[in-house]
């Protein structure tokens, strides 16, 4: 019941996503301290890390990375507010197939597997009600270095979501207890959460470099150490788990959504405390959800009003998507605080860009949306994920919690970017935002709060160790409770040499100006094998790609 709920309201690819229930004691905050270090006993012949390349595509709504699977490779949408991962199938007659990338059923890769003879359906519905059907199957799954073998994923053949620049899915990297696919299928669990429990990682986490200028990393198994250059800086926050939880060890489904806790937001030094939805969350603080699948900032009606009213001049102007605008020649900075720092964001990284008929005014982010019934109150897209490294530890068996650690990539304290600043970043950007500002003043949105669904009795404690369904519990914890011990996370670095590989569509000419390993990629299309598909000529995209070398750092 619970499950079904999610999954017709939680899930979101392209745009905000779900909700957690708020815990009735607030957070462990953890110290940043290294406590005690300890011996990790991480194994160094086994460099099972690796990084992938990942790109923001042009409509600026997803951020991708290229996987592989049955000699086929596809660009997929990251997604941390879902846990399916679906590809287009070349049985798709839905219009937003029809140019795409799809994996070929004709191709017959010996690495397929049929889950009950291709009769096992999965529909998944996302916040911004897009939804994407289609068969479960299994496959071997390549990311880089990491293969994953019998993987179970989604062949999508009827969907609306959007999906642009030959991108032909969406990779979930959420807990299992928000996959569709995971509740209809035994043994399917989502696929960071399988190569986690099946110990095919230096340790069992994930982390995310989103640049502004559309480039990026997303590191397996270890962090990205050309980002994160002093380890002391990450603050580690406990992953809120969700009920019902009953307060035993053996409850398995007690983490669903990567929120944490955001207990104050100021602007330009003014605080606005975040007013949580739900009574039964923890009194003031709010649920925020990180979220790399959404484009954008979402907050409650409440709070984001309040926000607003500090800029003088802002205006609500879309009353049915929150959507406010403001001067573009404001200077205020907009500061997120989840326990310890503050992470800020300047005009630059909040702003959308200015409104076509009125150059005057700038949409911006955050946007405020309806209640959701979970109790996640904020959705932090791309905007906040850009001015920050972060990384998400899944958690080990019995042993540790999940936990976000968050490592910031400003300086909080900066001043205020100037108004010539700000336009001067726009101009070089030279793209406006394409609408229409209303000339009156539109109505306070009314929105219903639904019941909220997680009423229990029974408190979730911050920090669960669970006894299953979190990592293997074969790995040495590292960031668990008075043991955090940084030097022992596993880093990955680029290779200094990047590789620009030039990708064609299904059926293009693809050509390849490699000099490394790594040469050209046709995106959905087997080498050698022809769908019979007339071979249209495309426009080349590249695709910046890094091969990288492993550096395993185990000591103390
Ligand atoms: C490390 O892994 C190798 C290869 O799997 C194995 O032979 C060796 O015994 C392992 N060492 C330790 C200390 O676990
Ligand atoms: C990939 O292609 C090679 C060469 O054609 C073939 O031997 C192999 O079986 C293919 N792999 C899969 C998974 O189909
Ligand atoms: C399942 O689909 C695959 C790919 O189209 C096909 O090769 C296979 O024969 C199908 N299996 C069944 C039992 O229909
Ligand atoms: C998938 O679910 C949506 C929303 O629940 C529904 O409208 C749609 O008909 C379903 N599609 C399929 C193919 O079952
Ligand atoms: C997508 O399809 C579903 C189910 O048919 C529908 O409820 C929804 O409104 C559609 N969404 C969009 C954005 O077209
Ligand atoms: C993007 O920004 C990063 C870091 O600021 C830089 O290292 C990289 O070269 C830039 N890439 C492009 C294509 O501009
Ligand atoms: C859960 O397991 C841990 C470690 O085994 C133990 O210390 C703790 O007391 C257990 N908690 C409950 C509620 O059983
Ligand atoms: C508590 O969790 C256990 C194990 O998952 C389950 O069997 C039991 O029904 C749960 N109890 C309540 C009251 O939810
Ligand atoms: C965060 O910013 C606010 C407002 O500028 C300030 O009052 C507060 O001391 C800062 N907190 C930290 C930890 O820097
Ligand atoms: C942040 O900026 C302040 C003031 O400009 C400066 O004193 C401080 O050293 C900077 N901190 C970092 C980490 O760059
Ligand atoms: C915001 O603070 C900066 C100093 O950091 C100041 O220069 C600017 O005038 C302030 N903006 C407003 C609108 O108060
Ligand atoms: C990935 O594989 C390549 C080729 O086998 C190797 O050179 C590289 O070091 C590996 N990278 C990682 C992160 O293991």
């Amino acid at each position: 019941m619970f499950l079904v709920l999610f999954l017709v309201a939680l899930l979101a690819v392209l745009h905000a996503c779900s909700a957690a229930v708020p815990p009735s004691t607030p957070a462990r905050l953890r110290s940043r301290q290294i406590l005690e270090d300890i011996a990790s006993g991480m194994n160094t012949t086994t460099n099972h890390a690796t990084l992938l390349g990942v790109d923001l595509s042009t409509d600026k709504q997803s951020y991708y990375t290229v996987v592989s699977l049955g000699n086929m490779s596809f660009r997929v949408a990251l997604d941390t507010g879902s846990s399916d991962f679906w590809l287009v199938s070349s049985a798709c007659s839905s219009s937003v197939c029809s140019s795409l990338p799809r994996y070929q059923l004709g191709y017959s890769s010996s690495t397929f597997q049929a889950v009950n003879g291709n009769n096992s359906l999965f529909n998944v519905s996302y916040a911004d009600s897009t939804v994407a059907s289609g068969f479960i199957a299994r496959e071997t799954v390549v990311l880089q270095n990491l293969t994953i073998p019998q993987q179970a994923f989604g062949l999508m053949n009827l969907s609306n979501v959007t999906l642009n620049n030959d991108i032909s899915g969406v990779l979930g990297l959420g807990f299992p207890r928000l996959s569709t696919i995971s509740s209809t299928v035994a043994n399917a669990t989502p696929i960071f959460a399988s190569a986690a429990s099946r110990g095919l990682l230096n340790y069992p986490l994930f982390g995310l470099s989103l640049r502004k200028n559309g480039t990026g990393s997303l590191t397996l198994g270890a962090i990205d150490a050309s980002v994160v250059t002093n380890r002391s800086a990450i603050e580690w926050h406990d992953v809120v788990p969700f009920a019902p939880f009953n307060g035993t060890n053996d409850t398995t489904a007690s983490y669903l959504q990567w929120a944490i806790e955001l207990r104050q937001t100021w602007v330009n030094g003014t605080s606005v405390t975040p007013d949580p939805t739900y009574s039964q969350s923890d009194s003031n603080t709010s649920l925020a959800l990180l979220d790399v699948g959404s484009s954008g900032i979402y907050g409650p009606y409440q709070d984001v009003e309040r926000i607003w009213s500090q800029f003088s001049g802002s205006r609500l102007v879309d009353q049915t998507n929150g959507q406010w605008a403001m001067p573009c020649d404001s200077s205020e900075t907009i500061t997120f605080n989840f326990g310890y720092g503050n992470f800020t964001l300047q005009p630059t990284d909040y702003l959308v860009g200015p409104v076509a008929g009125d150059s005057y005014y700038c949409l911006a982010w955050p946007a405020a949306t309806s209640p959701r019934s979970d109790g996640i109150d904020w959705q932090l897209g791309q905007p906040f994920l850009q001015s920050v490294y972060s990384i998400f530890s899944y958690g080990i068996d019995t042993k540790e919690a999940p936990l976000i650690g968050l490592y910031p990539l400003h300086n909080a304290t900066d001043v205020a970017q100037t108004a010539s600043v700000v336009s001067s970043y726009f101009s070089a950007a030279s793209a406006t935002v394409n609408t229409a500002l209303p000339n009156y003043l539109v109505p306070t949105p009314s929105y219903t709060t639904p019941d909220y669904i997680f009423n229990t009795s029974v408190t979730a404690p911050a920090g669960l160790i669970v006894s299953s369904g979190l990592g293997a519990s074969t790995y040495s914890p590292v960031l668990g409770t008075g043991y955090l011990n940084l030097s022992a996370i596993p880093t990955v670095m680029p290779s200094p040499t990047i590789v620009t590989l030039l990708i064609t569509e299904s059926g293009g000419v693809s050509t390849s100006v490699s000099t490394a390993s790594q040469a050209s990629i046709t995106l959905g299309e087997p080498p050698g094998w022809s769908s019979g598909a007339s071979a249209l000529h495309v426009p080349f995209m590249t695709v910046m790609f890094s091969s990288c070398l492993l550096l395993l750092r185990l000591f103390l």
